[in-house]
């Protein structure tokens, strides 16, 4: 299955705290995305729970929430061919654990909720997600 050629990341807040942004922006750009949009913004609970709405009632959900407005996230749109299935296999899996040898969150991972890092999941999640934090005055093309 293709996808199409927006996705939008976050490097979740363990990763921000520990100096990892301008090492992960670099294996992003290096992977051959176009960084489209960028900013470091904070969630309060509220909106954290609104952008995982679809975990709610989960048994994870407010460990999830809580941690992701723990502290600033760097957001972005990234333009690729296939930007949401090529970006998945470039963060692998979600529990580090179980990440393939070279992925963004076997590197820099700790565990299941200190991930590194979001990825879209569908072209639909993709194009929400990217108006939940960024205007078109704040996007440019190429
Ligand atoms: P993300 O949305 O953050 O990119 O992660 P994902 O697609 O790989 O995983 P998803 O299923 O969307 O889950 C969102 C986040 O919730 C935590 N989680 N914990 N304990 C568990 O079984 C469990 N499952 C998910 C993870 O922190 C995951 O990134
Ligand atoms: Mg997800």
């Amino acid at each position: 299955m293709s996808t199409g050629r927006i996705t939008l990341t976050m490097i979740k807040p363990f990763a921000v705290k520990e100096h990892h942004v301008g090492e992960i922006l670099s294996y992003i750009e290096k992977a051959g995305f176009h960084i489209r949009a960028l900013k470091m913004t904070q969630m309060p609970m509220e909106k954290a729970e609104k952008f995982y709405a679809e975990h709610q009632g989960k048994p994870f959900f407010k460990e999830l929430t809580e941690f992701m407005s723990s502290g600033p996230v760097v957001a972005a749109i990234l333009e690729k061919d296939n930007a949401v299935l090529d970006f998945r296999t470039l963060i692998g899996s979600t529990d580090p654990s179980k990440a393939a040898e070279g992925t963004i969150r076997r590197m820099f991972a700790k565990d299941m909720t200190r991930n590194a890092i979001h990825g879209s999941d569908s072209d639909e999640s993709a194009s929400r997600e990217c108006r939940f934090f960024f205007s078109s005055m704040e996007e440019f093309s190429y």
